[in-house]
């Protein structure tokens, strides 16, 4: 084709007009290739170029170069506006109203639940919350508690004893145990701490039990220790009711009954109005409006001489109660081997 300012037109316009139809990317690429390609028309116009006269060609070549330029613009803007439609928004769209994948979340196991809920009570109430370990000497589990080394509660069908002793300061050994109760806590606390002080000490016990719905080998039980100049019985009631009215969260009433103890002196049997028909008599409570929480009394003064304080120079009370039995109580549960059973379908009620 003979090169003329009307072709180069023509053929600019055609290929702007077949860049702008193009609606694929691979239908503009046989548009760029039809028009810019090594036998394109355009190639053809720009080769014969060489065969002009000097003074058309200074006419021409520059035309010439500007539509090819102006083509292959219009082919990048083109590539750029057809990748942009060619994102699929369809299938990337996210549905925002459907559920989620849930993740599920942890939560504390009753027990922890109930322990942790009587320690925010006491500590309203100005109690600490000690600690001690699982693992007790005989000393602090039996002597310093006043329980006599005959006592049966020492005997290897109540206690776990351990293989190892444990060497004492002074020289002696001491047997190990997994202790039977809390109260050893009550010997530590008292011999690092001067009174007055009041703690709780929640933790776990062991007894070389048989189970049944209400007994098993390894249970939790939490003690109180309040010990000052003046600490009496009526103390005692009164955080007691405060205690179990707060925890129920209804009016709870103390009712103490004597009982013994070898570490307190005069020692209850502790029980609470009861708390399903409040003290009006049902199957709950046996029809008697009671229900006995746990053992309490006011500290030994052997014990305090124990832990190192001088005979007659405290007073103080301590109880130890059953956490198990406080859940099962609040939450109506009606056999402690569930606690440990493992089976989530129990954990996850709570
Ligand atoms: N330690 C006792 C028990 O396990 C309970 C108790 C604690 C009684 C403190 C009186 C005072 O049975």
């Amino acid at each position: 084709m003979e090169p003329s300012l009307k072709v180069i037109e023509t053929v600019q316009k055609q290929a702007l007009k077949d860049i702008e139809a193009a609606h694929s990317e691979s239908l503009l690429r046989e548009v760029e290739l039809k028009f810019l390609g090594r036998k394109s028309e355009f190639n053809a116009i720009l080769k014969s170029l060489g065969s002009l006269s000097p003074d058309e060609r200074r006419i021409l070549g520059p035309r010439a170069q500007e539509a090819k330029t102006n083509i292959q613009q219009s082919i990048e803007k083109k590539k750029q506006s057809l990748a942009l439609q060619s994102f699929d928004a369809s299938a990337e769209w996210i549905d925002v109203t459907l559920p989620g994948e849930r993740n599920e979340r942890g939560h504390f196991h009753v027990l922890s639940r109930v322990r942790r809920d009587i320690e925010e009570i006491f500590s309203g109430m100005g109690f600490d919350v000690a600690d001690g370990p699982e693992i007790e000497t005989e000393w602090r589990n039996f002597d310093a508690l006043n329980i006599p080394k005959n006592h049966p509660a020492r005997d290897a069908w109540d206690t776990f004893w351990l293989k190892e002793s444990a060497l004492q300061e002074d020289g002696s050994s001491q047997r190990l145990l997994l202790r039977t109760h809390t109260s050893p806590v009550q010997i530590r606390y008292m011999q690092s701490h001067t009174p007055p002080f009041r703690i709780i000490a929640p933790g776990r016990c062991f007894r070389r039990e048989a189970t049944d719905a209400t007994h098993e080998h390894t249970f939790h039980q939490f003690e109180a220790l309040v010990v000052g100049d003046d600490v009496n019985t009526a103390h005692f009631k009164y955080i007691g009711e405060e205690f179990f009215s707060r925890f129920f969260g209804s009016k709870v009433i103390v009712r103490l009954r004597p009982s013994f103890f070898p570490f307190t002196e005069p020692s209850f049997e502790f029980d609470i109005s009861c708390t399903v028909c409040s003290g009006k008599k049902c199957p709950s409570c046996k029809y008697t409006g009671w229900l006995e929480v746990g053992g309490a009394g006011m500290v030994n003064q052997a014990v305090f001489e124990a832990a190192g304080y001088s005979r007659d120079r405290y007073q103080g009370f301590a109880w130890g109660f059953g956490l198990e039995r406080l859940a099962m109580m609040k939450y109506k549960i009606h056999d402690i081997r569930l606690f440990h059973s493992g089976d989530i379908r129990f954990i996850r009620q709570f």
